[in-house]
């Protein structure tokens, strides 16, 4: 994504210093953007658990560099047991996005080919970069093949504007690059075809109006935020041509998991035969669990996230508390959509049905 005319990716290695990662601090956006610097596998953890960086497909590609990190900081006597532990740690941080798990696994692996230190520091900096540049071309891909079906609705519509809704961000700043749900919509865009999206605000943290809207906004993409209990209403009236979200984890049989109030949508959209996608790449795919209702870790965070909220006051960022001072509250992360919901998972192999079959035929090497 260009951003006042530089291309950044969400996550990359210092230029001038090999040994730095740096981010892009999210809690800070839109009001701010804030560069920082990783140095120690405790920086990795706290950014992925403050949610300086969040989002499935970064929240992984963090973790992969976090893992070059520690090969760098682990000492020559004992290096296997600090990667091991490091990565540990890095799987605490988060406990819903699979992605997570999945980068640190595949970097442990990976650094398992050699028994030399410097080379192992190699591997982990090559697989780092390939897990990252791997997410951005997903991601590219997915956008290639959703486009596919914003192109039949436009088709449909005559080239009026096609509606799209979606919750949180599940775009570029929750990936490396182009982001999942938003790829087809920034494809569609690119080519010309009029997309207009609905971007729930996505309360506890407003990922949707503080994030997705200043991605849309810089990208050019008309779209109104929402307030989170609209979009049954605006589907009830036919101003809703097709739902896209992300994930940040999806059982092989098609449950997917993704912020809290997709659930909802996804039975407003059924109730009013709106067509419900899900965008993800592979490295989201739960190849394990069966039942994503009942076994996928659901997030819980910090009751503060619901009591209070932030904005810009005079130029200033400040928090204030908008329930009784003493009222308690419950903040769950994410829910579980099952598949009879979904009309379409859009891979970056191509779009297939929320079942356990149509996923296998698409990734037959995990039969
Ligand atoms: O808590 P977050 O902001 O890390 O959660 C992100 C989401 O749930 C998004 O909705 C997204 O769809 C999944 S990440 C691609």
């Amino acid at each position: 994504m260009n951003i006042n005319g530089k291309h950044y990716r969400t996550i990359w290695i210092k230029e001038d210093d090999k040994k730095i990662v740096q981010i892009i601090d999210q809690r800070r956006l839109p009001h701010e953007f804030i560069i920082e610097d990783l140095k120690f596998v405790a920086d990795v953890a706290r950014a992925i658990k403050d949610m300086r960086v969040r989002g499935a497909g970064l929240i992984g590609a963090t973790a992969g560099y976090g893992m070059y990190i520690a090969a760098l900081e682990a000492p020559k006597n004992g290096f296997d047991n600090f990667m091991i532990s490091a990565g540990n740690k890095l799987k605490n941080t988060r406990p819903t996005a699979v992605n997570l798990g999945w980068a640190i696994d595949r970097q442990l692996n990976a650094i398992k080919q050699s028994n030399n230190i410097e080379d192992k520091i190699k591997i982990a900096f090559e697989t780092a970069n390939n897990i990252a540049d791997e997410d951005a071309e997903y991601c590219r891909m997915i956008g290639q093949h959703g486009l596919k079906i914003i192109r039949k609705l436009s088709r449909e519509k005559k080239g009026e504007p096609v509606n799209i809704l979606t919750h949180c961000n599940a775009g570029w700043l929750a990936f490396v690059d182009y982001g999942s749900a938003t790829a087809p919509i920034y494809a569609a865009h690119d080519t010309g075809i009029k997309v207009h999206v609905w971007v729930d605000e996505t309360r506890p943290q407003s990922q949707g109006a503080k994030l997705t809207a200043w991605e849309l906004l810089n990208y050019g993409v008309p779209h109104h935020i929402i307030a989170d209990n609209v979009g049954g209403h605006l589907m009830q009236h036919k101003m809703v041509d097709m739902c896209i979200v992300g994930t940040d984890r999806t059982t092989y049989t098609g449950d997917v998991a993704n912020k809290i109030g997709t659930y909802l949508k996804a039975l407003a959209a059924k109730a009013n035969q709106v067509p419900f996608y899900v965008a993800l790449p592979s490295s989201t795919f739960d190849w394990q669990m069966r039942d994503g209702v009942k076994e996928i870790p659901i997030e819980e965070r910090e009751a503060e996230e619901v009591l209070y909220l932030d904005g810009l006051h005079d130029g200033k960022i400040e928090k204030v508390l908008i329930a009784p001072k003493g009222s308690p509250a419950v903040n769950y992360g994410f829910d579980v959509t099952p598949r009879k919901f979904i009309t379409g998972l859009i891979t970056e192999r191509g779009v297939c049905k929320a079942t356990e079959k149509d996923i296998l035929n698409l990734y037959p090497e995990h039969k």
